[in-house]
């Protein structure tokens, strides 16, 4: 068996460590003579995992008490939706910062519920090339809390600072973050945030699994019409089991946070092994008149490295010859073509080594 680098935005590469844990475990979990898969999701083995994952999530990022950590299903997508519900439920208006494509979708899901946004700060004007300026964001006088993307995925954009929400008479606007691509990347100051919520696919675990970290002082604001799947309050109170969770992809990603605590050593470590990866990349590109990533220096995400050729027709060989030399998972997004390498927690220094000796080769060959 050969197992190739994995450069797939999401679902993404997983720890080697991990996967071989869960086989191990998969046919008899922990001698119990069943598989994780196949128990009760309120058995006491399964209890167990759970709480295990969350207490290992909670030390990785330092989370405070006063935070709870939804594991839910409905993928990153569904919070775009679930966070007006819950925390328009008094007025105000949603504010938005621009980044890119899934920024907008969180935007748009709120407008066609109906809600009031308003976007405080946007890159559309400079082909979101670079985040826009801490100054320049403007929250609505009302605005119930600040959303934004730390990560976009698709274009390549990351924020380099994390949006101050003091209003002029110092109060505080909670700040909700889709952390989707780049959670757990490196440590954050949860306590900076409202909510922070992430589809678990790229940095934690297996699709199907959504993480939403939520201030408790944010709970309990939806009105009685939101269904009790989407209501926060409830899901927190039923410990994310109003119904079936998603047991296997919680338990994976449980294994995930033991393999980034024992193994990595935490999240300080696994920042610097992200920016070596990524600093790498980004000067193998910026060394070559062939490959090129447009993003201002500041922005130019860890996580997702877009990058074109100088001559696309080329395109097509260089993903078929990537593939056959075990590089998977190069081509860029449908919405912006060219090539994206994906280089999340799993995707090891020596995945990026041998991606830049096959980029120095094709441009040797081709250039
Ligand atoms: C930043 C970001 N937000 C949201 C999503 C949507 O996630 P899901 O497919 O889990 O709904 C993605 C998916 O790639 C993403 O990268």
């Amino acid at each position: 068996m050969t197992r190739h680098y994995n450069f797939c935005a999401g679902p993404a590469a997983l720890p080697v460590a991990v996967l071989e844990r869960a086989r191990s475990e998969l046919l008899d979990y922990q001698g119990r003579g069943l598989s994780v898969m196949e128990m009760s999701h309120r058995s006491d083995e399964f209890i167990a995992i759970a709480e295990q994952a969350e207490a290992d999530l909670r030390s990785l990022l330092g989370i405070p008490d006063q935070y709870k950590v939804l594991f839910l299903q409905g993928g990153a997508s569904m919070q775009f939706a679930m966070l007006p519900m819950n925390l328009l439920g008094g007025g105000g208006s949603a504010n938005f910062i621009q980044t890119g494509i899934w920024g907008k979708k969180a935007l748009s899901e709120a407008k066609r519920l109906g809600f009031a946004c308003h976007v405080a700060g946007s890159s559309e004007s400079n082909g979101h090339l670079a985040v826009p300026d801490e100054a320049s964001l403007s929250l609505s006088s009302d605005a119930a809390y600040l959303h934004y993307t730390s990560n976009e995925t698709i274009g390549g954009l990351e924020f380099d600072y994390v949006p101050d929400v003091t209003r002029a008479n110092g109060s505080d606007v909670p700040l909700v973050c889709d952390m989707s691509s780049n959670i757990l990347s490196g440590p954050v100051d949860v306590s900076d945030f409202g909510v922070i919520y992430a589809g678990a696919q790229k940095n934690i675990g297996p699709a199907g699994l959504t993480i939403v970290i939520v201030r408790d002082d944010l709970l309990g604001k939806a009105p009685a019409s939101v269904p009790s799947l989407f209501d926060y309050q409830m899901l927190a109170d039923a410990g994310s089991m109003v119904n079936t969770p998603p047991t296997y992809a919680w338990y994976l990603s449980g294994l995930v946070f033991q393999w980034l605590k024992n193994d990595i050593g935490g999240l300080d470590a696994m920042d610097r092994m992200n920016q070596r990866k990524a600093q790498k990349l980004y000067a193998a590109i910026d060394g070559s008149d062939f490959y090129s990533n447009p993003i201002a220096t500041a922005n130019r995400s860890r996580m997702n490295v877009p990058f074109v050729l100088a001559d696309d027709r080329l395109d097509g060989a260089f993903l078929k010859e990537a593939d056959e030399a075990g590089l998977l998972n190069l081509k860029g997004h449908r919405s912006v073509g060219g090539m994206r390498a994906s280089l999340y927690n799993a995707v090891p220094e020596d995945a990026v080594d041998a991606l830049i000796a096959f980029m120095a080769d094709f441009e040797q060959r081709r250039g």
